[in-house]
Formats: structure tokens, C-alpha cells, sequence
């Protein structure tokens, strides 16, 4: 049974294990990610100056559209001042900034009334971000950067927590996605030639749920729930931000949740980057033996 906890006032090392069993958690109020959420209005204002950033889509032809999107999102990404900031959510989330790891955050673009669902706005099919090479001990982070509805968030599949999904994940490997498709996202505007890890049956309807927050509402859950982009049809553009955190102890000693099906090669654990510092994260599982060494010159 997946739980879903609102404003829980728990320790981190107990949310998170709840969270490798399943559970969410919603938080809402959190100055840090409020700032966040500014930041990522700030950057998208700029990226489409005079229109209304939440109806653009009506006003601008589809090129024009991802030739704002696409630098607007590697903005929001790389920037200095977006690491910055993740570092004061994660630590005001209360994990410990030395065994915490963070991969870079994204800032998710989905059109209404599928204006535009590949590319830079992806529409992402059910999955779990194993299927994508990441580790199972990852908790996510998701937040609207605008107010949202049920119409335009994501579709959590609570019912297949730990229950398998017949899926192509054994034919992605990260490091060939990294060197082969990631780039080509700008250029798939007319369709997904990208080949995404896919379910390979229908997923079950009466096992989904949404989860609308307001901007800056922090839904956490297991990088194991099947989710996908829910279709939008709420006739606004949906804006926000993800991210995801790895506690570096949970994946030496093998402790999180069950990964039911996915088997993707590779791994993306060397994206992460250590909260305190920023220092990468260079780790070798090979025999089951890892060894972790610090990289501090990123
Ligand atoms: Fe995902």
C-alpha cells in the first residue's frame, strides 16, 4: 500500500525508507523551494519576454516555441545559481549535505492540448528511472512552478509499486543514450524518434493517481514508481522543475527499494554531484565491491 503523507514532520533517514517502501511525501511552505520556483519564473520570463509564458504555445509556431524552450531549459540546468539553490533545498529537506548526492534538475516544459509532446517536451511514457540506468535508491523531487491541476502534472502508477511491467529498458544503455540521442532533443519537434524505454503491455487505468500541488509544493516519492507525464489538457503550459538525490551510504551497502523490472546497462550515478561541495561522485559497482572515490575538481 502506498501512503501519501502531507507536511509529515519526520527525519529524513525515516522518510526515506518510507519512501523505498513506497510512500510520498508532500511538502509545502518550504522557503527554499519557493526560491526555487522564482529563479525558474525568472529565467522563463526572460526566454519569452512579452507573452504570458503559460499560453505562449497559442501565440508562437512550434519552432519558434522549442527555439525558446530548448536554451531555457540547458539554462536552467547548468547554471551555477540553480546548484546553489538545490543545495539549500536539499539541506533545508534535512539530508545530510556530505552523504547526499543531487543529478542536475530539470525544468519540464509540457504544452496543453499536445502542442508539442516530443523533444524538448517529451511526454514521457509509464516508467521507472531504472528503466533509464538510474539507481533505485534515488528520491525524487517534482514541483510545480505554477499552480497546477490534475489536468497537467504527472501520472503516478502507485498500483505497480513492486509489481513488474514488461518493458524495453534491456535495450538502453546510458552511456550510449549520453553519446547517441540526448543532444537530439531540439531537433525531434515532429515526432520521438529517440528510443525511450517503453512498457511493453497496457498499463492498468485504475491503478493511477495525481497529485496536484500548488508552485513550490514538493511531492518526493521512489525513482521505483512507475509515473509518466499525465497528457495535458488543461489549456495552460505546464512549467516544473525535478530533481533527484542519492544517499551515497543506501547505495554502497545495497539498501533501498526493489527494482521489479528494469534492465537498463549502465549507470548514471557519475552525474551526481555531492551536495556540500559539489564534489563528483566516481563509484565502481563492478563484483559488488564498490569503491568510492571523491572527485572535488567539478
Ligand atoms: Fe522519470
Amino acid at each position: 500500500m502506498v501512503t501519501v503523507y502531507i507536511d509529515r514532520a519526520i527525519d529524513e533517514p525515516i522518510r526515506r525508507e518510507g519512501i523505498y517502501s513506497g510512500d510520498i511525501h508532500m511538502r509545502t511552505g518550504v522557503a527554499e523551494s519557493t526560491a526555487i520556483v522564482e529563479w525558474a519564473r525568472s529565467l522563463i520570463t526572460e526566454a519569452f519576454g512579452d507573452f504570458d509564458p503559460q499560453r505562449a504555445q497559442f501565440e508562437l509556431d512550434l519552432e519558434e516555441f522549442v527555439r525558446r524552450v530548448g536554451p531555457l531549459k540547458s539554462r536552467f540546468t547548468n547554471d551555477d545559481h540553480t546548484k546553489e539553490l538545490v543545495q539549500d533545498l536539499v539541506i533545508a529537506m534535512g539530508s545530510d549535505p556530505e552523504t547526499t548526492y543531487f543529478d542536475l534538475p530539470r525544468l519540464r516544459v509540457v504544452p496543453s492540448d499536445a502542442y508539442l509532446t516530443s523533444g524538448v517536451s517529451y511526454a514521457y511514457k509509464a516508467h521507472r528511472d531504472t528503466w533509464y540506468a538510474h539507481p533505485p535508491q534515488l528520491v525524487n523531487y517534482w514541483v510545480p512552478v505554477y499552480d497546477c491541476v490534475g489536468d497537467n502534472v504527472m501520472s503516478m502508477w502507485t498500483g505497480y509499486w513492486n509489481r513488474p511491467v514488461r518493458n524495453s529498458s534491456a535495450g538502453f544503455d546510458y552511456d550510449r543514450w549520453v553519446s547517441e540521442q540526448r543532444f537530439k532533443a531540439a531537433s525531434n519537434i515532429k515526432g520521438e524518434d529517440r528510443p525511450h524505454p517503453l512498457p511493453l503491455e497496457p498499463v492498468d487505468p485504475l491503478c493511477e493517481i495525481r497529485i496536484a500541488g500548488n508552485a513550490g509544493d514538493i511531492m518526493l516519492f521512489s525513482t521505483c514508481q512507475l509515473h509518466s507525464t499525465a497528457p495535458n489538457v488543461s489549456g495552460v503550459t505546464r512549467f516544473s522543475f525535478d530533481l533527484r538525490t542519492l544517499d551515497i551510504n543506501d547505495l554502497i551497502e545495497g539498501r533501498g527499494p526493489t527494482n521489479p523490472d528494469g534492465a537498463a546497462t549502465g549507470t548514471t550515478v557519475c552525474d551526481f554531484l555531492r551536495v556540500s561541495d559539489l564534489a563528483a561522485l566516481e563509484i565502481d559497482l563492478r563484483d559488488r565491491t564498490p569503491e568510492v572515490s571523491i572527485n572535488t575538481g567539478r
